[in-house]
């Protein structure tokens, strides 16, 4: 089969690989029918995160037609049309029991630390992902959906990571009725966390960014203020001005670890390797809550620490709230506001590109060029 396959920082081919096996009796085979590339993809095409193996096939954002199923599978048959979360578990364990599903302790022998998800390195499990013709999805009696015949193949696609992404951290501000909310990055996470955050009773939403044609995104699709922060010395003194001086109520962080706005962090972080990831992103989100107040972080970071102020969050009582989202707990909701026609996710879409030209949709959206957003990956195109 053709498969993306990582070569090594900013380099990726696709090449011929083997078409993965049932390795286990609740396995399935997905022949894909629809990818997508995720700004966590862009942390591993960077070479930021650990262990990630020359060979490995990226992939978490995905949905496809069940090829062949494992002896004991139940919900699924061949020929189903699915839908798979990104992150993979068991269902079963005392974390999976309490609705923690990207936390499984099954999935990932690095589990203490972080779940299963499709390629997304050896630290999350070296699964193989869905940037390809073919995929292994374990437990597929636990992750998987079919979709359902009224929601579109772009829309359910959306929701396996990003779309459900957004709306968790939503969720994770725990909106009150009035609220404003600030949400940093305006990529496609941001720009759904953006539009989430009307559907829970935000009576403002600001997103910031520094890339004026997402901000114009953010004012279309999220019909959100917005602040380019290119444009201020001081964005978080901006924010406070736009906010009473007391800062938002909630504030989301859909940046994460390769955050631009500081020299020095960024040097210390993604150059040096010293931290974890460039804390700029969640500092202005500390700084820019008002006291009480609660941010929720939805942006990659990696192991190491980063110089969070973590005093400052002390002293001003914030509540942070963060995980993996667990995709699938979102999509019951999601469907309803689909359905309702509150919303189409797939608006933000702006690429579309065969996989045999996957290396042209990392470039592309790495660089930010040619008005990118979202770009989705077809197979066999
Ligand atoms: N928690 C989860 O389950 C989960 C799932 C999906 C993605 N993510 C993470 O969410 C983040 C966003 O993903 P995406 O696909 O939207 O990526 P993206 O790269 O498209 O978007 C990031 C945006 O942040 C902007 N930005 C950079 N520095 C900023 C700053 N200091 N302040 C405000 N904006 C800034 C960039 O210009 C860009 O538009 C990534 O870190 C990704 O790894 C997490
Ligand atoms: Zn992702
Ligand atoms: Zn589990």
């Amino acid at each position: 089969m053709r498969a993306m396959t990582y070569r090594g920082p900013y380099k990726i081919r696709v090449e011929e690989k083997d078409v993965p096996r049932i390795e286990h009796p609740n396995d399935a085979i997905v022949r894909v029918t629809l990818a997508a590339i995720c700004g966590s993809d862009l942390h591993l095409y960077h070479g930021l995160m650990p262990d990630t193996r020359i060979g490995h096939t990226f992939g978490h954002e995905f949905i496809g037609v069940v090829e062949e199923v494992g002896s004991s599978v139940e919900t699924l048959k061949r020929g189903d049309r699915v839908m798979v979360p990104f992150n993979i578990y068991c269902g079963s364990c005392w974390f999976c029991a309490r609705g923690l599903w990207s936390n499984c302790h099954n999935v990932n022998a690095n589990a203490t630390a972080v779940g299963g998800i499709y390629g997304y390195s050896h630290t999350t499990g070296g699964y193989d992902g869905g940037q390809a013709e073919f995929v292994r999805v374990p437990f597929a009696d636990v992750g998987p959906s079919i979709i359902p015949d009224d929601i579109a193949d772009e829309d359910a696609l959306l929701m396996t990571d990003a779309l459900s992404t957004g709306y968790f951290g939503a969720q994770l501000g725990e909106i009150s009725q009035g609220d404003t909310v600030v949400v940093l990055g305006a990529g496609p996470v941001g720009l759904f966390a953006a539009r989430s955050a009307w559907f829970m009773g935000a009576a403002r939403v600001i997103v910031v960014d520094h890339l004026e044609y997402r901000l114009e995104k953010a004012r279309t699709f999220a019909h959100a203020e917005t602040i380019n922060f290119a444009e201020h010395d001081d964005v978080v003194v901006e924010l406070k001005k736009q906010t009473d001086y007391l800062g938002a109520d909630v504030v989301i962080d859909a940046v994460g670890a390769e955050a631009d706005g500081d020299l020095v962090q960024h040097l210390t972080s993604a150059k040096a390797k010293l931290q974890g990831g460039s804390p700029v992103a969640l500092n202005w989100a500390i700084d820019g809550v008002r006291k009480g107040g609660t941010v929720s972080v939805l942006g990659a970071y990696g192991p190491i620490p980063s110089a969070v102020k973590f005093g400052d969050a002390l002293n001003k009582g914030l509540t942070l709230r963060m995980n993996q989202a667990p995709v699938k707990r979102q999509w019951p909701r999601l469907f309803e506001h689909i359905r309702a026609g509150h919303f189409r996710p797939s608006d933000v879409v702006t690429h579309r590109v065969p996989l045999e030209h996957i290396a042209e949709g990392y470039h592309l959206f790495s660089a930010k060029l040619d008005g990118n957003i979202k770009t989705l990956v077809v197979p066999g195109a």
